[in-house]
């Protein structure tokens, strides 16, 4: 790398988020936009008179674009989607970027996302530090790439994987983009010293534009095998369909044609009612976990107690390991904590199988685990999570215990889906420092995790839960305590509706195929076939002795038991599974008839309308409830609970914001 002298050089701004600075007679232009340098109307103009000036400034031999902080660039500003259009517009700036007679390199400094590509792949050279991602998450927000992203990354890196990257809007690291030939250097240490080199080399004298490369030669087979993946994946979204279409154009009509249509599309489907449904959800998600008020710092955490190694236990042990924690697991007995031992390391076997984990990582996993019977070793815990049978004395006498194992200020979360965690805290020396970390099952898997203040939580106790939460890439939501929190609440809501329907004339299969072709991937029925049906009944014997005789009882899933029907597994539950595959069952008809006769009920024919909009009604009445009981503090944030736990299509944004429309 050659020398580079920075600091005595001046620097010019071309806007309020845009600057330069000669340096060895390239010009460095930096982006600093926080939080993530979108490229708002600021930004592009910006860029429009940095340009201007490198033409007009003899002594600028070439430039260097590059991010303040750790984005490069994270895209267009979103929130500037469904306002007026601001001049000049992203295209106009991406188009005077490649058309620069002076070479642009583009020093990626971080993630470079959506326009944020769009900008890098005008350049005319690119160099990315090791940690950078890139991607075109566009269809994630229901859109397609709105600059020139679809034309220009099939000519830079060849059909196939510009088609993935799109269509999924994963982003690929530095390393990949090299390999593909997204970048040209990977840099080592000094970004900005080598992007300076790489502008100064003789190979970038004349500048190389994307828009003018030939397209690689491709397989074509394995391209269509691509495409009837990608459509058969996109379960009614529009964007990924045009995704498609649009890189075919790349391939058959001139670059400008291919941009044209791109941009139209991409307005087209920006105004549209699934686009507006996935930003709102984009939002929604990062102001979940946000607490008005809350200041208190976090505790530093280095090591998890987990008590319970079932099928949750491991999933959070799983999830807690991957962020670097110490784990101890904790069962009844020696047998029980080793076969829970087995249970993790087979989960990380599992990704290490699908490519996901390195063996090399998933050992170092492993060893950060210890597993044990011994209640006293649980004493190094900063946090204890547990998940245990969900058994109000169970879990009572567990915190009990743990209360004369643990440091005072060690967190205590109970992770109980339906018992009141306010009770459990009571139970404790320390109610203060109880939580609820409420986990969705698979949980190494499910982003959700419902964060539960509970009445005497402190500040410190909920701020430790959340950062927790976040550490280990979980999505939490703050809420308060009530039987079944935010999701099961609204779930339930739904489920009683759901009922009410059947009694009143729909079948179950009815009602599945509407929320199906609504967009859930499984109506509720085949949702509890597939959970099966015994546990809540159960339940439901359980409390049979405190119900209200007087209140409405719904009694087909009883019945549905009682004649041994406890879904999938057992062949037969709301469907019966001949061959596996879910099917109507004139019994469990007739078995409904007949209590619609029993109960003097008159059946009606109800259609798929009125099947989800009684349903989605019912949804947002208990959403009203839980905001107006406080329990939830956002509307955006029940629908990132429905969305992430509990198959609510994210194009439609969620009961709150479907009922909103
Ligand atoms: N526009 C406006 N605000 C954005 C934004 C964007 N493109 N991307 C992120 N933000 C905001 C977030 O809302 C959040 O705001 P808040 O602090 O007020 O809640 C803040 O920036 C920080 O975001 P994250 O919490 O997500 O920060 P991370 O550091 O975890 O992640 C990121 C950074 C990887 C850049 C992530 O924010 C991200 O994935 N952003 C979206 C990327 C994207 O979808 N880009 C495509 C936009 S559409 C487009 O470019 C169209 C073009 O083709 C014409």
């Amino acid at each position: 790398m050659a020398e580079h002298q920075a600091d005595s050089e001046p620097r010019t701004d071309f806007s309020s988020t845009v600057s330069g600075q000669m340096q060895n007679r390239v010009l460095v232009v930096t982006i600093d936009n926080p939080p993530v340098n979108a490229i708002s109307a600021e930004v592009r103009s910006g860029l429009m008179a940095a340009l201007a000036h490198l033409a007009q400034t003899p002594d600028a031999t070439a430039m260097v674009l590059t991010g303040a902080g750790r984005t490069f660039i994270g895209g267009a500003d979103i929130r500037e989607f469904g306002k007026p259009p601001v001049d000049p517009i992203l295209p106009t700036v991406i188009a005077a970027l490649e058309a620069s007679d002076k070479p642009v390199i583009a020093a990626l400094n971080g993630a470079a996302l959506g326009g944020g590509l769009e900008v890098a792949m005008a350049c005319h050279r690119r160099i990315a530090v090791r940690t950078a991602s890139l991607g075109l998450p566009e269809v994630k927000l229901g859109i397609v790439p709105g600059a020139g992203g679809t034309q220009m990354l099939p000519r830079l890196v060849c059909a196939i994987p510009a088609l993935g990257m799109i269509a999924s809007g994963k982003p690929v690291p530095s390393a990949e983009a090299l390999t593909i030939g997204l970048v040209d250097d990977v840099s080592g240490s000094e970004l900005i010293g080598d992007a300076i080199d790489m502008a100064l080399c003789p190979n970038s004298i004349s500048p190389r534009r994307t828009s003018q490369l030939a397209l690689p030669a491709f397989d074509t087979a394995t391209y269509e095998t691509e495409v009837q993946k990608i459509l058969k994946k996109a379960r009614g979204e529009r964007a990924p369909a045009e995704v498609v279409r649009l890189v075919r154009l790349a391939m058959e009509v001139p670059f400008a044609e291919g941009l044209a249509e791109e941009r139209a599309t991409f307005l087209r489907l920006r105004d549209s009612e699934e686009a507006a449904a996935l930003r709102h959800v984009f939002f929604a998600e990062r102001s979940a976990g946000k607490v008005d008020g809350l200041e208190a710092t976090p505790l530093t955490l280095a090591t998890i107690g987990i008590a319970g190694t079932g099928l949750m236990g491991c999933g959070i042990a799983v999830a807690t390991l991957a962020a670097g924690y110490d784990v101890i697991a904790l069962d009844q007995t020696v047998e029980a904590a080793e076969k829970g031992r087995d249970r993790i390391a087979g989960l990380l076997a599992q990704s290490v199988k699908s490519g996901r984990l390195a063996q090399a990582d998933a050992d170092a996993q492993l060893s950060r685990l210890t597993v044990t019977a011994t209640i006293t070793d649980m004493a190094p815990a900063d946090l204890v999570i547990e998940a245990v049978f969900d058994d109000l004395d169970g879990k009572i006498d567990l915190f009990r215990r743990l209360d004369d194992v643990l440091r005072p200020d060690a967190i205590l979360a109970t992770n109980t889906s339906y018992l009141d965690p306010d009770t459990i805290a009571a139970a404790t020396a320390f109610p203060t420092r109880v939580v609820g970390l409420h986990f969705f099952s698979p949980a190494h898997i499910m982003r959700l995790v419902e964060v539960v203040r509970c009445a005497k939580s402190t500040d410190t106790a909920l701020a430790t839960a959340l950062a927790f939460a976040r550490k280990i890439r979980k999505l939490p939501v703050v809420t308060g305590v009530c039987e079944g929190f935010i999701g099961n609440r609204i779930f339930s809501a739904y489920r009683s509706e759901a009922e009410r329907l059947i009694e009143e004339g729909a079948l179950p299969q009815d009602i599945d195929r509407a929320m199906e072709d609504y967009g859930f991937p499984m109506g509720l029925f085949a949702v509890y076939d597939m959970a099966g049906l015994e546990i809540a009944w159960a339940r439901r014997k359980r409390q049979a002795a405190t119900r209200d005789p007087l209140a409405p009882y719904f009694e087909i899933p009883d019945r549905l038991c009682e004649a041994g029907r406890f879904g999938a597994k057992s062949g037969r539950g709301w469907y019966v599974y001949p061959d596996g595959k879910r099917s109507v069952d004139p019994d469990v008809t007739a078995m409904i008839e007949a209590y619609r006769l029993e109960k003097g009920l008159t059946a009606r024919l109800i259609d798929d309308a009125e099947i989800i909009q009684r349903l989605l009604a019912a949804m947002a009445r208990e959403g009203d409830a839980l905001l107006a009981e406080g329990i939830a503090a956002r509307p955006g944030d029940i629908d990132i609970v429905l969305v992430n736990g509990y198959g609510f299509p994210a194009r439609k944004g969620g009961p709150m914001f479907a009922a909103s429309r």
